[in-house]
């Protein structure tokens, strides 16, 4: 058997614990990198001084050399760290902040249109059923949109033969924001429902499916202060509930 993720499991199928050890590594990186962000942001303001200040007195006439070429080195040097810590901003930008805020229809749609091939080659019916109120949600959109993947690819590929998938939305309160995924697959067996958010767990062919989506899907959803719920009748196919929280 050529599993690639085979080096994360010991010979009893069991995840290795320096892989835990991986992902607790991956989330202090996370951590590291927002740390870094925000001390490299408090470094600009003092940077931004120090250059004005050099070139202040460097527009000063009668100079003496020494004192010219220091200030001009100080000049260059502050700008240069300057440039720096500017490149380092952007790039953690691109990591996503988390405090953007979202319309959950809006990436539902995007994400529907991205997987819109995958539900026409199985004859697959989306409906729709937006709640036109919603208030948006404080979430990065990548994360959201990596959520709304995993768990509608999931539908379509539980309805192989064709089916329909019914993606709903609705406001509790102005208190959270809901979102339901439903198909009309088989369903999940009740004695393996406790282990679908298990890592690895899959009942796809080797191949297929590495068993990491709904384990990554409710590690996000937990991220944004949220939860995801199941619920599921054999023959009859299946909800997924993802409950955001407003504040
Ligand atoms: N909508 C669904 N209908 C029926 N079974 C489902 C559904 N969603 C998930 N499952 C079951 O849960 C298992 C785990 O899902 P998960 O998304 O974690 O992994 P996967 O889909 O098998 O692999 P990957 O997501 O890595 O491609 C699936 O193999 C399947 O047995
Ligand atoms: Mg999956």
């Amino acid at each position: 058997m050529n599993n690639p993720l085979a080096k994360f499991m010991t010979a009893n199928g069991r995840i290795k614990e320096d892989f835990l050890d991986q992902l607790a590594f991956n989330e202090k990186m996370a951590e590291l990198g927002r740390l870094s962000a925000g001390v490299i942001h408090e470094l600009n303001t003092p940077l931004s001084v120090i250059v004005s200040a050099a070139q202040m007195i460097l527009r000063e006439e009668d100079l003496p050399d020494f004192v010219k070429e220091m200030v001009e080195r100080i000049n260059l040097e502050a700008q240069r760290l300057s440039q720096y810590t500017r490149g380092v901003l952007s790039f953690a930008r691109i990591e996503g902040e988390g405090a953007a805020e979202a319309d959950v229809n809006q990436v539902l749609r995007e994400v529907m249109a991205f997987l819109n091939y995958e539900a026409q080659k199985r004859s697959i019916t989306v409906i729709e059923k937006m709640d036109y109120h919603l208030p948006s949600v404080v979430a990065d959109g990548n994360r959201l949109k990596q959520i709304f993947i995993n768990l509608i690819m999931n539908a379509l590929q539980a309805m192989e033969n064709g089916g329909t998938l019914t993606l709903r939305t609705l406001a509790l309160d102005d208190r959270a924001v809901e979102v339901l995924i439903t198909d009309t697959g088989p369903g999940i067996p009740s004695e393996t429902i406790a282990h679908i958010f298990d890592p690895f767990y899959t009942t796809k062919e080797p191949g297929e499916g590495t068993g990491l989506g709904l384990f990554v899907t409710r590690n996000l959803v937990e991220l944004l202060g949220g939860r995801i719920e199941v619920e599921s009748a054999a023959g009859k196919g299946t909800t997924f509930t993802i409950i955001f929280p407003l504040s």
